[in-house]
């Protein structure tokens, strides 16, 4: 059970991994992730990350492979936010080739422009890894995360300067991928406008009619 998830930024794709991988026992391979998690300790790709360019693919690329060499991603693996450019995309597919590892189906979160934005400008984040949405998503409490009680802030690239330059770079360079991957007869689309619990649905239905 191999999956990759697309969809523009804000679409809900973190937000649909957490359900799908705890439902089906699978790894949650989130570029984005990996790399809030790296500027940390990299200025290189912090700047990166706050100005909403993409790190460069060679960088991308060598971090996934890393990762789908470990022993865990036999069990199947969601990737979310990866790739993300035609180039990434032929990497992977170089990748699962020489693995003899397949996709079983890529979900495209299908959000138009006015919504993600709307989606990104209420996100806020807990460093425990939960997300919420002050409209859509609330907390329990204002401004505290329900899980660990950790005071929720806005992600450094949900500012509005940087959300234009992101869904620009998406514009330009990862939407080109609905087409790479409709070709290969794995694109399925999913209507992301639906509530949390119904897109869920429409995911799980389509991996448990498999
Ligand atoms: P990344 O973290 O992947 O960001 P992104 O693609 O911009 O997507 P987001 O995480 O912002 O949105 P999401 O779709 O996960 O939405 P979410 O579920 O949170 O990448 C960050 C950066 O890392 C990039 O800009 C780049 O610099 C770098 N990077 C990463 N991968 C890379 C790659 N492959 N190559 C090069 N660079 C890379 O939901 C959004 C909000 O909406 C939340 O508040 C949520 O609560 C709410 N929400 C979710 N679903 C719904 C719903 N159905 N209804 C109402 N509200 C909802
Ligand atoms: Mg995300």
């Amino acid at each position: 059970m191999n999956y990759i998830l697309m969809g523009p930024p804000g679409a809900g794709k973190g937000t649909q991994a957490k359900k799908i991988v705890e439902k089906f026992g699978i790894v949650h391979l989130s570029t984005g992730d990996m790399f809030r998690e790296a500027k940390k300790s990299d200025e290189d790709i912090r700047k990166f990350l706050v100005s909403g360019r993409l790190v460069p693919d060679e960088i991308v690329v060598n971090m996934v492979k890393k990762r789908l060499e470990k022993d865990d991603i036999k069990k199947g693996f969601l990737l979310d936010g990866f790739p993300r450019t035609v180039n990434q995309a032929q990497e992977l597919d170089k990748m699962l080739k020489s693995e003899n590892i397949k996709i079983d189906a890529v979900f495209f979160i299908d959000v138009h422009f006015e919504e993600a934005v709307k989606r990104i400008s209420g996100r806020r984040v807990c460093s425990c890894g939960a997300s919420y949405h002050v409209n859509f998503i609330p907390p329990k409490v204002k401004g505290k995360c329900d899980v660990c009680n950790g005071e929720l802030i806005q992600r450094s690239d949900d500012k509005e300067n940087v959300v234009k330059d992101r869904l620009d770079v998406y514009k330009k360079q990862t939407s080109p991928l609905i087409d790479y991957y409709k070709k290969t007869g794995l694109f399925v689309n999913i209507d992301g406008l639906k509530s949390e619990s119904e897109v869920f649905k429409e995911i799980k239905k389509y991996i448990e009619a498999k």
